[in-house]
């Protein structure tokens, strides 16, 4: 639980790619990956009416530019989120919210959306698939 609590400060995600030493950001296609990711989970988002009611701006732009930074920054890619945001502290930041069970499977469905529109080897996909998963159930913080 410790690579959650401190998402986005740690040591860069390193990983072996064709003989090379590179970050997951650089090996999935780097900011335009993320970015296609990031995008169609907000479509899911905006559509969706236990979610979007949860989101305090109307703009939901400013929330998908910080969502995709924290990511970039996650898996290695420049620090742009900490540079605007400070620390991460993303259960503390989700606090004001009531983030349920349920709450957590529709957000996880619009992620999953999010995965298949960039279409990933097996591996990679696992990989940021049950980081999403395990950050998603740490977020969760009431049952109701
Ligand atoms: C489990 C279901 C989740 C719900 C319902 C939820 C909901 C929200 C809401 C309502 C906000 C405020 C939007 C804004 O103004 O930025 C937010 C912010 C944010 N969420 Fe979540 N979230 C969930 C899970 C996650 C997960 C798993 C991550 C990371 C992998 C994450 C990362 C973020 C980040 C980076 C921000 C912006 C923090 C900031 O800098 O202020 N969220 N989330």
């Amino acid at each position: 639980m410790s690579r959650v609590l401190h998402a986005g400060v740690g040591p860069p995600e390193w990983t072996r790619h064709n003989g090379t030493v590179t970050t997951f950001y650089e090996e999935i296609g780097g900011f335009e990956t993320f970015r296609r990711i990031v995008a169609k989970f907000y479509e899911g988002v905006a559509e969706d009416a236990v979610l979007r009611p949860m989101y305090p701006e109307e703009d939901l732009g400013p929330a998908e530019e910080r969502f995709l930074h924290f990511l970039i920054q996650y898996w290695g890619g420049p620090t742009t989120y900490s540079e605007r945001r400070g620390h991460p502290r993303l259960r503390m930041r989700h606090a004001p919210f009531a983030v349920t069970p349920e709450a957590k499977e529709h957000w996880l469905r619009h992620f999953r959306a999010g995965l298949d529109e960039v279409q990933l080897t097996p591996e990679q996909d696992q990989r940021f698939w049950d980081y999403v998963n395990h950050a998603a159930q740490f977020m969760v913080n009431t049952l109701e």
